[in-house]
């Protein structure tokens, strides 16, 4: 099954497999990943899913929409280039491997 890693601040590495199609931030919530607040539950309203995506996966993902980058702008830590909100990454099997770092803080 397809998988994608989450990445803490201390560098300690959190493989979660997924069977079908589903947010990145679904399935963090859906094993605890510390760090990972999303508030609005995916709303795209809150700004408390930031994550970094690893360098060598920026290219695998469609650009963030005009809403995410808007919001973007209001997440706690700083805002990087590879920044994204983890309720709009859409994992599906061609995203399989994907990683992410979590900020320090997402308040
Ligand atoms: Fe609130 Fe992603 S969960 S913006």
């Amino acid at each position: 099954m397809p998988s994608v890693v989450f990445v803490s601040p201390s560098g300690a590495r959190q493989e979660l497999v997924f069977d079908r199609p589903t947010s990145a931030m679904q399935v963090a919530r859906s094993h605890g990943v510390a760090g990972i607040e999303a508030e609005c539950g995916g709303a795209l309203s809150c700004g408390t899913c930031h994550v970094y995506v690893d360098e060598a996966d920026t290219g695998r993902l469609a650009v963030a929409s005009e809403q995410e980058s808007d919001m973007l702008d209001l997440v706690a830590a700083e805002r990087k280039a590879t920044s994204r909100l983890c309720c709009q990454i859409e994992l599906s099997d061609q995203l399989d491997g994907l990683v992410l770092h979590v900020p320090e803080t997402q308040f």
